[in-house]
């Protein structure tokens, strides 16, 4: 039998973590082989909600589920963790700006990473799920000087894997026959939903679009607008099963690498890449092998893509400069 991983997850208690918590325990993250201990986290007041959680993890009687810890402290959470999901932020409040939720979430994020830089393993994989994901990404690696930026990634992939899906329904073929899209920039809706590169089988999948007006006018705008679509049809609340199981992927793609010939996408620091200056935590189309994840180089992109990828840029020095007074 394998060691057990230590994987903390914060705002445990959250909807997401409904979703995901009983995933990873019964080995969907990780193999059917991997036990597990959960190492998890939520603030003061949340913690009698942590009982019914607990119960029903022993419940589930999972056999590789080893172990379980709760905390309202990030440093007991992240003690030893190999696996790190930042899940926990404060909600968007009625009447909030992004520039509001920026500086209520940056307190938590400067505290992930001080917390981070003490406690976890060396080579401990981060991964930010709490909005906004890549500028708290960016404040979480600000504050953990001692670990590798390379540790810590943003997920875009919910947005990865709806912009999988609307070809899928477009073109009446298989999700797993699409590979090589890409998001691009923030996961807010400048992101750049790009299915330029795509392919199925040996066809790109634009030559198989016969109503080119489909890209710009449906599926842009679905993909990036499919957020608020869902918390409107869920009355209210956001998308919590499909957030879940994007985590999974985003980690399952990390760790054990991309597949033959794909790519995903995966907010990252940029290292210059595509026009997209160093310093900001931007989704590029990544390949994956052996725990590593390195941006694809070299895609040809036209002069009206290239601005929507300023545009998100421009969006995440935007939100940077809302916070740094709260870095120096
Ligand atoms: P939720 O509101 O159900 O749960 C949030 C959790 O965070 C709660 O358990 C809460 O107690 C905890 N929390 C609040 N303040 C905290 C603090 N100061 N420190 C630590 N934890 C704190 O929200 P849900 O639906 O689980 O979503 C969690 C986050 O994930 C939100 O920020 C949401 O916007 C984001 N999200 C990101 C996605 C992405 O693709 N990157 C997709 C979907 C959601």
């Amino acid at each position: 039998m394998k060691s057990p991983i230590r994987i903390a997850v914060t705002g445990a208690t959250g909807q997401i973590c409904y979703n995901l918590l009983y995933r990873i325990a019964a080995g969907e993250m990780l193999g059917k082989d991997q036990p597990v201990i959960l190492q998890l986290h939520d603030i003061t007041e949340a913690q009698p909600l942590f009982d019914g959680i607990v119960m029903e993890l022993y419940d589930c009687a999972f056999p590789l589920l080893s172990g379980i810890i709760t905390t309202d402290n990030p440093e007991v959470a992240f003690n030893n963790a190999d696996i790190v999901l930042l899940v926990g932020a404060r909600p968007r409040g009625e009447n909030m700006e992004r520039k509001d939720l920026l500086a209520a979430n940056s307190p938590i994020f400067i505290q992930n990473g001080r917390a981070l830089n003490t406690a976890a393993k060396r080579n401990v994989k981060v991964l930010v799920v709490g909005n906004p994901a890549n500028t708290n990404a960016y404040i979480t690696i600000k504050n953990a000087p001692d670990l590798d930026p390379s540790n810590f990634s943003a997920m875009l992939r919910l947005d990865h894997n709806r912009a999988l899906s609307q070809v899928a329904l477009k073109l009446h073929v298989p999700v797993s026959d699409i590979k090589r899209m890409i998001v691009w920039g923030n996961h807010s809706n400048t992101q750049f939903p790009d299915l330029s590169h795509a392919t199925v089988g040996n066809n790109s999948v634009s030559s198989l679009i016969t109503d080119p007006a489909w890209i710009e006018n449906y599926f842009i705008p679905v993909v990036q607008k499919r957020g608020t679509a869902i918390i409107e049809a869920r009355r209210g609340k956001s998308s919590a099963a499909s957030a879940a199981n994007a985590i999974i992927n985003h980690m399952q793609d990390w760790i054990f690498g991309t597949r033959e010939g794909d790519w995903v996408s995966m907010g990252v620091p940029s290292n210059g890449s595509y026009d997209i200056p160093r310093g900001v935590i931007y989704s590029f189309p990544v390949t994956c092998q052996n725990g590593q994840y390195k941006i694809v180089e070299g895609l040809e992109i036209s002069p009206s893509d290239r601005e929507k990828m300023q545009k998100s840029y421009q969006e995440l020095v935007t939100e940077q400069e809302a916070i740094k007074h709260l870095l120096a």
